[in-house]
């Protein structure tokens, strides 16, 4: 049967017949919300290149998770920028380390959150790569023991669930044995199993001040131009032990979001980085789009793809626009 006898504008009548048949949900609960922490006391450094986000003390960052779990939402990702950097990321993976610091007192003050930690040197080493330096390459194996201590310290510090970033091979099996080995059997692993070698992280270099002296990631980040390796690193994150895997960026992989949300049956995240959000700022800012329409244009098309959770910079404007919809 055909027009006229079908009519697809009747059930884009009204809002209440388009909230009926909508296919896609976006709510708070979904959203996880990546936050800075840096040394200090009332310190809020606002990041020139992302408008709305800032390096917080941590003092400055429970009252903001305070004002986060205000609208609903749950979870946290936490990015450290240290007092100091060298070539093995030592304060990555130091007890008093500044994300330790962050954990303890999150938890501290708001025992319902759920705090993950991001998982990578590339913070913490002076060279700015996500693994050591020998021979001018980034050396996988020797990597994996650093990044183990780094999951442990958050895992003791109180996290509940750490988000390995770096790219290394077998660094899911190895933080899994490590969590394991210390009594961390419920400490769950987040992977950033399909992370590309992407132009679209250029702003949260400056959030983080973690670019690379020389070279780039290219070596250990994937090839954008890949997606059926993406379904490989996924089932190797997941044979390895990977609790959720995570497709990253967000927007100019879609396909791959829905390729893996197909393929595996464990949760799917995806990151809303920080050039997708960057890019809207600075065109709402000339007034030539509307952010809010089109930051939850972007969430609900990441959530149309096949992502159950979202990690992105909205996070706190989004469950405010989602209650007054
Ligand atoms: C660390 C890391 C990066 C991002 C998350 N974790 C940067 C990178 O790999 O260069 C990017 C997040 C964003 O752009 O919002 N390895």
């Amino acid at each position: 049967m055909t027009f006229p006898t079908t009519r697809m504008r009747r059930l884009r009548a009204s809002a209440g017949l388009r909230d009926m048949v909508a296919e896609t949900s976006l709510e708070a609960r979904q959203l996880m919300l990546p936050l800075f922490v840096r040394p200090g006391v009332g310190v809020r450094r606002e990041i020139g290149a992302m408008p709305g986000v800032a390096q917080l003390s941590v003092d400055l960052l429970v009252e903001e998770a305070r004002a986060l779990a205000a609208v609903g939402v749950r979870s946290v990702i936490l990015f450290g920028i240290p007092s100091r950097k060298d070539a093995v990321g030592s304060e990555g993976y130091a007890e008093d380390g500044i994300v330790q610091q962050a954990v303890r007192a999150l938890r501290a003050a708001l025992p319902e959150l759920i705090v993950c930690t991001d998982v990578c040197l590339c913070e913490y080493t002076d060279h700015g790569h996500c693994g050591v330096i020998c021979r001018g390459d980034v050396d996988n194996d020797a990597t994996l023991e650093l990044l183990a201590r780094m999951a442990l310290s958050h895992a003791r510090a109180g996290a509940q669930m750490v988000a390995p970033s770096d790219m290394m091979d077998g660094r899911i099996g190895t933080l899994r044995r490590a969590l394991d080995g210390d009594g961390f059997d419920q400490v769950s692993i987040m992977a950033y199993s399909a992370k590309y070698a992407s132009a679209f992280y250029g702003p949260f270099r400056e959030a983080a001040e973690s670019p690379p002296q020389f070279g780039d990631r290219r070596s250990y980040q994937m090839d954008i131009r890949n997606a059926r390796e993406a379904l490989r690193e996924v089932e190797l994150d997941l044979a390895e032990g990977a609790d959720i895997v995570m497709v990253k960026p967000a927007l100019a992989y879609l396909d791959i979001i829905r390729q893996v949300r197909d393929a595996v049956n464990v949760p799917v995240a995806a990151y809303n980085v920080s050039g997708e959000y960057s890019m809207v700022k600075a065109a709402a800012a000339q007034g030539w789009i509307d952010e809010k329409r089109v930051a939850l244009e972007t969430l609900y098309a990441i959530r149309r793809a096949g992502a159950d959770i979202i990690l992105t910079y909205w996070a706190r404007e989004a469950a405010l626009w989602l209650r007054n919809i």
